[in-house]
């Protein structure tokens, strides 16, 4: 593997790059200095991509970068919001990472075409991770797989989706996704994700009952998760 120089990835994105592997063309949306779509390219795991961002700056950095390392002819770059000017034959793979679900949310809504089984979403939340998994699932999105990246103190969840047009009822989408991800970091995730729900419990934020009601649930699974773990 490559990964001198800029190309040195953090874990976060090197778990994002490893769920790329069956893909051809990426379109790496808030790309910021490209590193990603640069990686992906120079190791041969993918064959072309496009990298885009809103802003001025983050281009300027990206086109910088793919131009020193003479990759013009495989990378596009693009300034856009989200995916507006782009459609299905850009891309079988979509990258959104580094960004609020909120905003990753808004993204995917404004882009129906990648509703689509052809169609892979790979998503990094830096928040409410348990909101952009409630999208997927109530907008036909199927998540196949999850991932975590730790990095010192920060965890990183990294969810790959694609819509298949089915749509979970009564699924855990708002807990964590404890069918999908059985990695080698699972009791670290666990844990960290209940300090994250305690502290959210605990925080000024929880102003709705029903939001308490729904933080209790999660506690009590995540707890009974670890126990089980223990004595397995
Ligand atoms: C924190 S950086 C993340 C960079 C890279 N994706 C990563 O994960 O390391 C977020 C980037 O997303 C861009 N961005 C934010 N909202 C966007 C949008 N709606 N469309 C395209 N880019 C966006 C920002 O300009 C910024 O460059």
């Amino acid at each position: 593997m490559k990964c001198g120089g800029i190309l040195k990835l953090t874990e976060r994105l090197l778990t994002i790059a490893d769920l790329c592997k069956d893909s051809k063309a990426v379109i790496d949306v808030g790309c910021d200095h490209a590193k990603l779509p640069i990686y992906l390219i120079e190791n041969n795991i993918v064959e072309r991509a496009i990298a885009t961002d809103i802003r001025q700056g983050p281009v300027d950095n990206a086109r910088k970068n793919v131009v020193a390392n003479k990759l013009e002819d495989k990378i596009r770059i693009n300034l856009c919001n989200g995916l507006a000017d782009f459609g299905p034959d850009d891309g079988d793979t979509i990258i959104i990472a580094g960004m609020g679900a909120e905003e990753i949310i808004s993204i995917i809504e404004n882009a129906p075409w990648t509703k689509s089984n052809d169609i892979k979403l790979i998503l990094q939340p830096m928040t409410l991770e348990y909101k952009l998994r409630e999208f997927l699932y109530k907008n036909g999105y199927e998540v196949s797989n999850e991932e975590i990246a730790i990095e010192g103190p920060k965890i990183y969840t990294i969810i790959r989706a694609s819509w298949t047009g089915a749509q979970l009822e009564e699924e855990n989408f708002n807990l964590f996704s404890n069918k999908l991800y059985n990695g080698r970091n699972r009791r670290t995730y666990i844990e960290k994700l209940i300090k994250r729900y305690t502290r959210m419990q605990e925080g000024h934020k929880i102003s709705a009952s029903g939001e308490v009601e729904e933080l209790n649930e999660i506690l009590a699974m995540l707890n009974d998760t670890l126990d089980k773990m223990t004595k397995e």
